[in-house]
């Protein structure tokens, strides 16, 4: 959607909330918070408030939907009622049944599937607060949370959005940029291989603002990479040090 009373970029080439193109917003992340679930970890990104809890590997019923070969990754994407501006129907619709989807196919790139077949790996991705970006942020919040169950994974997996506003590229698309922007990226990225394992696009960009916006996404997600291994060292480091003692 575009709006020409809106101004997304001031006159000093900054943006609405005072970032440059290429800057992401504060992003703070915890692991390991949730005692019932096998792995968990909850995400602040921006206004984005994220929970992600992990049950499994655990024998898939019903059997039908088993795979011999390997373990399902079920993800499930679900909005507080009071995550967003106007209250939210609770239950699943059809942009939750998506995001479900993406999420689960972007997380089972990375998972080990292969070591756990007829098993499913449950994960729980529960959104706060929403303020735009929340499918990355719960993709993110989600890699940490399977790593603190223990799975085992090729790479983390972070997620991270890049788009276009005024014509300007530019990353991590705050709510006023989604929302009155000409293109946004959600992408998915494996950081030790740059794979990309989700990749949606709203809006049209040219090939070469294509590049740009994947140039930054791939910048910003060494960046978040370093935040969700700080994040598990945090835990895992301080508990082997406390079990040195
Ligand atoms: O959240 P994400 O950017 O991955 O997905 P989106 O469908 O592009 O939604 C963008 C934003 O719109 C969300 O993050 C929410 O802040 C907002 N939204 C909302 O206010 N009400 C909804 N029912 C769905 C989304």
């Amino acid at each position: 959607m575009e709006n020409k009373d809106i101004k997304l970029i001031n006159e000093d080439g900054t943006r609405i909330d005072g970032r440059r193109p290429d800057e992401l917003r504060p992003i703070r992340m915890k692991v390991g918070l949730l005692e019932r679930a096998d792995g968990s970890a909850y995400l602040e990104w921006g206004g984005n408030k994220i929970l992600a809890a992990v049950y499994g590997p655990r024998e898939m019923y019903p059997k039908h939907q088993q795979d011999p070969a390997r373990a399902v990754v079920r993800a499930r994407y679900s909005m507080a009622p009071f995550s967003v501006d106007e209250r939210k129907r609770p239950g699943p619709d059809r942009r939750s049944v998506e995001l479900s989807m993406v999420i689960s196919n972007a997380l089972s790139a990375a998972v080990l599937t292969e070591e756990f077949p007829r098993t499913v790996i449950d994960v729980f991705i529960e959104v706060l607060q929403a303020d735009a970006g929340t499918r990355i942020a719960g993709l993110t919040a989600a890699s940490l949370a399977l790593a603190d169950a223990g799975i085992p994974m090729r790479d983390l997996v972070v997620g991270c959005t890049a788009g276009k506003i005024e014509g300007v590229v530019v990353l991590d698309l705050n709510k006023e940029e989604d929302n009155y922007g000409e293109a946004d990226v959600p992408l998915g990225i494996l950081p030790r291989t740059g794979e990309i394992v989700l990749f949606q696009m709203d809006g049209m960009m040219t090939e070469e603002e294509l590049c740009t916006a994947l140039d930054m996404a791939y910048n910003a997600a060494m960046e978040i990479h370093r935040m969700q291994v700080k994040a598990l060292k945090d835990v895992y480091m301080k508990e082997a040090e406390e079990g040195g003692e």
